[in-house]
């Protein structure tokens, strides 16, 4: 394990000190054994960039690839899969692909219907498409009464909410918009609450909502896009208002203890934090893209979602990002706080829901003014009272880069990780959670990445920045740096989505070419009759589970589609994808 890190601005300076002597010292050994050991620390050093020997060249794309054919065979994964749930399953919420049966595991409504919509769309499929409507026309969002179960609000509105709109946004279909008008009502109750924040379920035939007070992140701050964007197109103020009201609430509350980042667990009465954990994964991660993506939804109007990702990726960038003793894996860590003290442990956990935080910070660093935010923000973030953040924004500062290149860089070395996650496995797909492994013995241990950053920039920017360059996978498990803690693949999105950004952002096809990695292996491992299904382990050939996840349809296959084809059909300035994938258009708000 490593020590609990809580640096004060003034013990980072002392370690800028320290660091500086030490510095002077290698130096001075340094010149000594370059010149009496030159070509054998030369490739002691290339060693650590690449330890496998040869260079990896299985990510470089062949120069003649058709990347338009590729798109076309996603496109007839997506067909297998949506078949195979109308044959089978439909209109219950999601296929069973190893059985061939279903289940409903959000409301019954038909949840694969509503989340494929818009990829259908996107696909030119245009008879599916139509078959779908004909099931939103029929739609009553009335609760099963054979069940005692709420909707869940978050997952409603991500999918359902969002699956219309997007739909909407593309096709023009006014029943999209109208049935999503319709469901908005009935989630309605959940808002009878002080803080605007909404309550975790609702059932929607009583208007009865859960009793939980202690509501995560993600569940209460991830609605703003959905909302002002049914505003712009319904003229309904008061889906505006629902969507500011929880803007304020986050931005009013008092969270100096995180750094101005916004912790885990949320009361929904006091519209304050509960504790001080935080989490860039897991019941969190939605909430922060939803910071940048707000502000973007709104053509850059929303000032207050921006400070907030601000202060958010300051924090991840300053104290949650580390990079791993042998391998120099860049991850992104949760912490946790003990009550009653100030310490943050890091859990060393690095999630694959958390690889979303490449594609987020590349999407945040080309789309804004980073090193010209005075042009944006209300209150410059120097100005702001929060201590811990105010420490952050300093310690960012003393890095005498450029933020954009910051973010960058992070979000470089974070997607190579997320890669790397797939790329180890002898399924070719990535683990639920890699545990990373922070301690090699008790003199090399994971460094926190703003610290390697400094040393980097001091010792004369050799190499690639820590956490980036070439690395080659590798199955040996002693070599890898981190324990497949929680070795399922879940069909999920992240890594693709990441790789989607990164190859629109910086035009390297090596993005695109790990997904068509990622693609096939999709297609040898979990492919079924009926379906795809998900894998227990990422370790095991053939451990398929008997679930198709509707995300499956709306952003694994979306995303990998979008990767592959040529023209750019959702152009990152002009269309803002929600946390399940559904793009709305940018627009001015008006209410
Ligand atoms: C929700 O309402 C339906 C219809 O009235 C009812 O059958 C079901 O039991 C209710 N569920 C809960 C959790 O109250
Ligand atoms: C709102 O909540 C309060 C108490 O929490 C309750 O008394 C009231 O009936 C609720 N209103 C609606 C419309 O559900
Ligand atoms: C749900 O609502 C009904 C009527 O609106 C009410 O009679 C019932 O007590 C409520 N159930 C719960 C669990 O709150
Ligand atoms: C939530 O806040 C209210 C009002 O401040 C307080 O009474 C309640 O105990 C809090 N609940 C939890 C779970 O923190
Ligand atoms: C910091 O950046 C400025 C301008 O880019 C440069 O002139 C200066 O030498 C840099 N300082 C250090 C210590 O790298």
């Amino acid at each position: 394990m490593s020590s609990p890190h809580r640096p004060s601005y003034s013990h980072t300076a002392l370690t800028h000190k320290r660091t500086a002597r030490v510095g002077i010292f290698l130096i001075v050994a340094g010149v000594a054994l370059y010149a009496l050991y030159g070509h054998a620390l030369r490739t002691a050093i290339l060693s650590v960039e690449n330890p496998f020997g040869s260079p990896y060249t299985d990510d470089i794309p062949a120069p003649d690839v058709d990347w338009n054919s590729r798109a076309e065979q996603v496109k007839g994964s997506f067909k297998h899969a949506y078949h195979g749930y109308e044959k089978h399953a439909a209109p219950a919420d999601e296929l069973k692909p190893i059985s061939k049966s279903k289940h409903n595991p959000f409301n019954g409504w038909g949840v694969t219907i509503f989340d494929s919509l818009d990829t259908m769309h996107l696909m030119g499929l245009k008879d599916e498409f139509q078959r779908a409507l004909t099931v939103v026309e029929d739609a009553t969002f009335a609760m099963p009464t054979s069940e005692n179960l709420y909707a869940p609000y978050f997952e409603t509105v991500i999918r359902y909410l969002g699956g219309l709109l997007a739909a909407y946004a593309l096709s023009g279909e006014r029943i999209l918009l109208t049935k999503a008008d319709e469901l908005a009502e009935l989630l309605e109750p959940a808002f009878n609450t002080s803080s605007g924040l909404p309550h975790f379920g609702i059932n929607t035939s009583t208007g009865n909502v859960t009793s939980t007070i202690d509501v995560g992140l993600a569940e209460v701050a991830s609605l703003q896009l959905e909302y002002s964007y049914l505003a712009k197109v319904t003229g309904k103020r008061k889906w505006a208002q629902r969507s500011q009201k929880v803007i304020k609430t986050l931005y009013d509350a008092d969270v100096d203890l995180t750094g101005g980042m916004l912790p885990t667990r949320w009361n929904i009465s006091s519209g304050r934090p509960i504790g001080a954990d935080i989490s860039v994964g897991g019941q969190a991660d939605s909430a922060h893209e939803y910071l940048l993506k707000h502000h973007l939804l709104t053509a850059d109007t929303d000032k207050e979602s921006l400070e907030l990702y601000l202060r958010a990726t300051t924090h991840i960038l300053t104290r949650l990002l580390y990079v791993s003793p042998k391998r120099h894996l860049l991850y992104a860590t949760n912490t946790r706080r003990p009550s009653r003290t100030l310490n943050d442990w890091p859990t060393h956990d690095f999630e694959h829901l958390s690889c979303f935080l490449p594609g987020l910070l590349a999407l945040g660093a080309h789309s804004l003014p980073l090193d010209n935010l005075q042009s944006r923000l209300r209150n410059l973030p120097e100005n702001h009272d929060y201590g811990r953040a105010r420490e952050g924004y300093t310690m960012l500062g003393q890095q005498n880069q450029s933020l954009k290149e910051m973010h960058m860089t992070a979000a470089e070395g974070l997607a190579m990780t997320c890669w790397l996650s797939y790329a180890d496995q002898p399924t070719g797909l990535g683990p639920e959670i890699m545990r990373m492994v922070s301690l090699v013995n008790s003199k090399t241990q994971a460094a926190l990445w703003i610290d390697a950053m400094a040393k980097w920039k001091w010792s004369g920017k050799r190499g690639s920045p820590p956490g980036t360059g070439a690395k080659r996978p590798t199955l040996s498990r002693q070599d890898q740096d981190y324990i497949v803690w929680r070795p399922e693949y879940l069909l999920r999105p992240e890594t693709i989505e990441s790789f989607y950004i990164m190859w629109k952002v910086t035009g390297d096809a090596r993005w695109r070419q790990r997904g068509w990695l990622i693609y096939q292996a999709i297609e040898r491992e979990t492919r079924t009759d009926a379906g795809y299904a998900i894998l227990q382990s990422v370790a095991v050939k053939n451990s398929l589970k008997d679930e198709m996840p509707s995300f499956f349809l709306a952003e694994t296959l979306k995303y990998l589609y979008l990767l592959f084809r040529e023209d750019d059909v959702l152009p990152l300035d002009k269309w803002v994808m929600n946390t399940e994938g559904h793009p709305f258009p940018v627009f001015t708000p008006d209410l």
